[in-house]
């Protein structure tokens, strides 16, 4: 879903082109087989904020075969390192084939299991908490990454907005709820600086400051 005139996103597409023949041969599987990856306009954008504030450690939640994690590796340099954590054992080995192909493997960790889970048992805390499960989990993923991401660091998280399903009320079922109520924790939370932004099906960033 896209909330930007289709002519505006003509424009946003044509103008920020991937430039690499992996991450554009895995737009065109995510294309072909109709896989929700993020997408170049968001690519872009997380990989703007992870270098906004120096990102060397990002946990994402929910990595499917590697798109998202392939910006947030070239966004964290040689020395970062970025957790690709997956449900699925064969698109987990399918994105560490994707990222080797690109140089990229050495900087990703794959773990296969329940994102939730995998967070919250990490030591150690991260520069970005990337957030991309299934969508009833938000609020849960929520609860866990807001206690994962340092003070300066950023939550990120995709289709926040739900093909806008978020801002009808009568929409109750499971994922709208989620997304919606995920919103509202991150918009309460005292110790961030939250704000959605209506790019493609919705990123909201959170900003820790306290
Ligand atoms: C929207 S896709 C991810 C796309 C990926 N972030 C990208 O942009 O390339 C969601 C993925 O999360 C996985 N997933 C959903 N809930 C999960 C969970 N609780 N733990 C681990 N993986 C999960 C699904 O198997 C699926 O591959």
């Amino acid at each position: 879903m896209n909330f930007t005139d289709a002519k505006v996103m003509d424009y946003l597409h044509a103008a920020q082109p991937s430039n690499d023949p992996v991450l554009l041969e895995m737009e065109e599987r995510g294309a072909r087989e109709g896989f929700p990856i993020i997408g170049p306009l968001v690519g872009r954008t997380c990989a703007a904020f992870a270098r906004a504030i120096g990102a060397k450690r990002v946990f994402e939640m929910g990595s499917g075969f590697g798109y998202s994690t392939f910006w947030f590796a070239r966004a964290v340099g040689a020395e970062g390192l970025v957790v690709h954590s997956e449900g699925s054992a064969v698109r987990s080995a399918e994105a560490k084939v994707y990222l080797s192909s690109a140089g990229l493997a050495e900087r990703a960790r794959f773990l296969v299991g329940d994102a939730l889970d995998l967070l919250a048992e990490e030591g150690r805390s991260f520069d970005v908490v990337f957030i991309d499960v299934d969508k009833h989990q938000y609020p849960d993923a929520w609860r866990i990454a807001c206690e994962k991401v340092r003070l300066g660091g950023v939550v990120l998280t995709d289709n926040t907005l739900w093909s806008g399903r978020v801002a009808d009320p009568k929409a109750k079922d499971r994922d709208t709820v989620g997304a919606r109520t995920y919103n509202e924790l991150a918009l309460a939370d005292p110790r961030f600086l939250t704000t959605i932004l209506p790019l493609r099906d919705g990123l909201t960033v959170s900003l820790r400051i306290a």
